[in-house]
């Protein structure tokens, strides 16, 4: 197989978030990202609807020559993630790889805790998956992790609301929610790539010496080490530095949305996903 580029899927904007920081990580790289923007939010939807949508978007990143696949996104992650690495890709594709961002954030997330009590903001997808509860179980024991939904935050983000002052309401609501399980809490992860966004309205709800994490730059710094330990894949990877970006909605509506994400002008292309 010829090289290509580093695939990046997310069911809309939000791994956009992700990709800045990948760039700013490993810049030398090139980079195809995939918005299933026709079809999301992935939030709400059912575990067997994000596992068909996230494969068929797997499969239109093959066909566009990508040798590894990132899911930036945590919903399909928790959703789909495992059963497309256990059945799907040795069928589809032996030598190709799908990551997710679940696990590299999980494998270090104990280490930034004092109280030993994390806050997970999620959607309700991610969080009733139960994948954050059962991978922190894996790597620290010790640590007792309480999940919150926050079902609007993502319609409030996608539809440029979250400045608002309406949108403080649910900010603050699905904050208190959480902190309310336990006033341990000192640190909240955002899982969801969407939530960088809001940081600045979260943290205006946390009390002080509660931390946030976003998963960008953990994504990175994993990324790096993966790429090191995997030269297999590493040498099938392109090296341009070209950033492409695909939505399955309208272009024009993901270029005008996209740079609040990215930080910097996106110019995307239109697909159907139609590859087979
Ligand atoms: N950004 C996605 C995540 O990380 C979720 C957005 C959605 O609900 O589609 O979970």
């Amino acid at each position: 197989m010829d090289s290509g580029p580093i695939g990046i899927f997310d069911s809309g904007y939000g791994g956009l978030t992700i990709l800045k920081d990948l760039i700013s990580a490993l810049p030398g790289y090139d980079y195809l990202y995939l918005g299933d923007n026709a079809r999301a939010p992935y939030g709400q939807r059912s575990f067997n609807t994000i596992y068909e949508y996230t494969l068929e978007s797997v499969r239109w990143l093959f066909s566009q020559a990508c040798p590894l696949v990132i899911l930036a996104c945590n919903t399909a992650s928790a959703k789909a993630l495992k059963n497309i690495q256990l059945f799907a890709l040795p069928e589809l594709a032996p030598d190709r790889k799908v990551l997710g961002v679940i696990r590299p954030t999980t494998e270090i997330i104990g280490n930034y805790t004092a109280s030993k009590h994390i806050g997970i903001l999620a959607t309700t997808g991610t969080v009733v998956s139960g994948s954050y509860l059962m991978e922190i179980k894996h790597f620290f024991p010790e640590i007792n992790v309480f999940q919150q939904a926050c079902p609007l935050w993502v319609p409030l983000i996608e539809n440029n609301e979250f400045q608002n002052p309406g949108a403080d309401y649910f900010i603050e609501k699905y904050v208190d929610q959480l902190l309310a399980q336990s006033p341990e809490i000192d640190m909240i992860l955002l899982a969801c790539t969407h939530y960088p966004l809001v940081r600045d309205k979260i943290i205006n709800f946390c009390p002080p010496g509660v931390n946030l994490m976003s998963q960008g730059p953990i994504i990175a710094t994993s990324l790096r080490s993966y790429l090191q330990k995997h030269p297999e894949i590493e040498s099938r990877l392109s090296k341009g530095s070209r950033y492409e970006f695909y939505t399955t909605d309208a272009e024009s509506d993901f270029d005008s949305h996209a740079s609040r994400y990215f930080g910097s002008p996106v110019k995307a292309r239109h697909t159907h996903l139609d590859h087979r």
